[in-house]
C-alpha cells in the first residue's frame, strides 16, 4: 500500500511539489473564476475538526471540498467526545475508517502528529500553536501572482514570532528567500526553531524598522494568537512599537506588499492607513487560501495531475 502523505509544517513538500502546486492552483483558480464545475473529489468526505475559533479556515476547506464535488463534516471538538476527553489517538483510528481526509485546527503541535501517526487517510494542519502551513501556502501564492518569484526577495515579520512566523521560516529555506524578523525582548524566536534554519535565510532584529528596511514583502499577525487570551493586556504593552504603519512601510521598498493572515486588530499590530491601503493584498491573500487548499486537498488525494 503506498504511503500516505500528510501536510503537516510547510518543510513536508519540496520545493518541486509547491511548484506542482501553485500551476495546479492556477488552473483551478481559472476554472472556477469561469464559473467551470471541476469535481474531481466527487464522493469524498472531508472532515473537520476544530479545538479554536475559525472563520477563513472553516469556509475555505468546506467552499473547496464541496466545489470539487466532495462533502464535509465539521466537528467542533466541545460538541464531540474529543470535549469529554476520549483519547485522540482512538478519535483518528474511528474518524479515518470513515472519511478520506482530516483537516485538524489544535493546540500543541504534537497532538496533530499522534493524530496522523493513527490515521489511515491524509491529514492537513489547519493550524497548531506552532504552525500554521495553510496560510504560508496561499501567502506565496499571492505574493507570486502580485510580484512574480519571491526567491532572492526580503520578508520582513513584524511583531509576535508565533505559529505563523515559524511557518515563515520554514518557506524561507524552501523557496530561498530572506527572512526578517523583529520581536519585542521576551518575545523572540525560540532558539531551537532558529537554529534549524541557515542563517542566510534568516536575520533577527529588535528594531522593527530595521527589519522593515528595504523589505519586498511586510507581513504581521496579532499580537495574542489563541489560547494566550490571559497575556492579553501584557502583550498589549510589550507590542506597542510593533505596529505596522506608514512610516514602517516607507522604511521597506516602494513597491512592498502588506500581508496579514487575518483576522486584524486595527491599531495595535497594524494601522488601517496600512492594511486598508494601497500596498495590502490582505483580501487577494484570504481567498488564495481557496484555490491553494483545493489544489493541496487534489494533491493529497488524487496525487499530480497532468494541466
Ligand atoms: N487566517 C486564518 O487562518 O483565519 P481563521 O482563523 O479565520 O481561519
Ligand atoms: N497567530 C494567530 C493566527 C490566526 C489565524 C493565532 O494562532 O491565533
Amino acid at each position: 500500500m503506498q504511503e500516505v502523505r500528510h501536510y503537516l509544517q510547510f518543510k513536508d513538500f519540496t520545493r518541486e511539489e509547491y511548484e506542482y502546486l501553485f500551476a495546479r492552483t492556477r488552473w483551478i483558480k481559472e476554472r472556477f473564476k469561469r464559473y467551470e464545475p471541476y469535481r474531481p473529489l466527487n464522493d469524498r468526505t472531508l472532515a473537520m475538526v476544530f479545538e479554536k475559533h475559525s472563520t477563513r479556515t472553516r469556509v475555505s476547506f468546506e467552499a473547496g471540498m464541496n466545489q470539487l464535488g466532495g462533502s464535509v463534516i465539521t466537528l467542533m471538538t466541545r460538541d464531540t467526545q474529543l470535549g469529554r476527553g476520549e483519547p485522540i489517538e482512538d478519535v483518528a483510528r474511528v474518524i479515518t475508517r470513515m472519511v478520506d481526509i482530516v483537516m485538524i485546527r489544535t493546540f500543541e503541535h504534537e497532538i496533530i502528529e499522534r493524530f496522523a501517526e493513527y490515521s489511515r487517510v491524509p491529514i492537513i494542519n489547519g493550524l497548531t500553536d506552532e504552525y500554521h502551513p495553510c496560510q504560508i501556502l496561499g501567502d506565496i501564492f499571492s505574493y507570486i501572482e502580485h510580484r512574480g518569484s519571491i526567491s532572492g526577495k526580503t520578508v520582513a515579520w513584524i511583531g509576535d514570532s508565533n505559529n505563523v512566523c515559524h511557518t515563515w521560516m520554514q518557506a524561507a529555506k524552501i523557496f530561498d528567500f530572506n527572512f526578517h524578523v523583529a520581536s519585542p525582548p521576551g518575545y523572540e524566536l525560540e532558539p531551537e526553531r532558529g537554529e534549524s534554519y541557515e542563517s542566510v535565510h534568516l536575520e533577527v532584529f529588535n528594531d522593527p524598522m530595521e527589519a522593515a528596511h528595504g523589505a519586498d514583502l511586510v507581513t504581521t499577525d496579532v499580537w495574542t494568537s489563541m489560547g494566550f487570551e490571559e497575556e492579553t493586556n501584557e502583550r498589549k504593552q510589550v507590542f506597542a512599537d510593533f505596529c505596522v504603519d506608514a512610516e514602517m512601510m516607507a522604511a521597506a521598498k516602494p513597491d512592498a506588499l502588506f500581508m496579514h493572515c487575518l483576522p486584524a486588530h486595527r491599531g495595535e499590530e497594524v494601522e488601517s492607513e496600512v492594511i486598508d491601503g494601497p500596498q495590502s493584498v490582505v483580501w487577494d491573500e484570504a481567498e488564495n487560501r481557496l484555490h491553494t487548499q483545493k489544489a493541496l486537498m487534489e494533491y493529497l488525494l488524487l496525487g499530480k495531475i497532468k494541466n
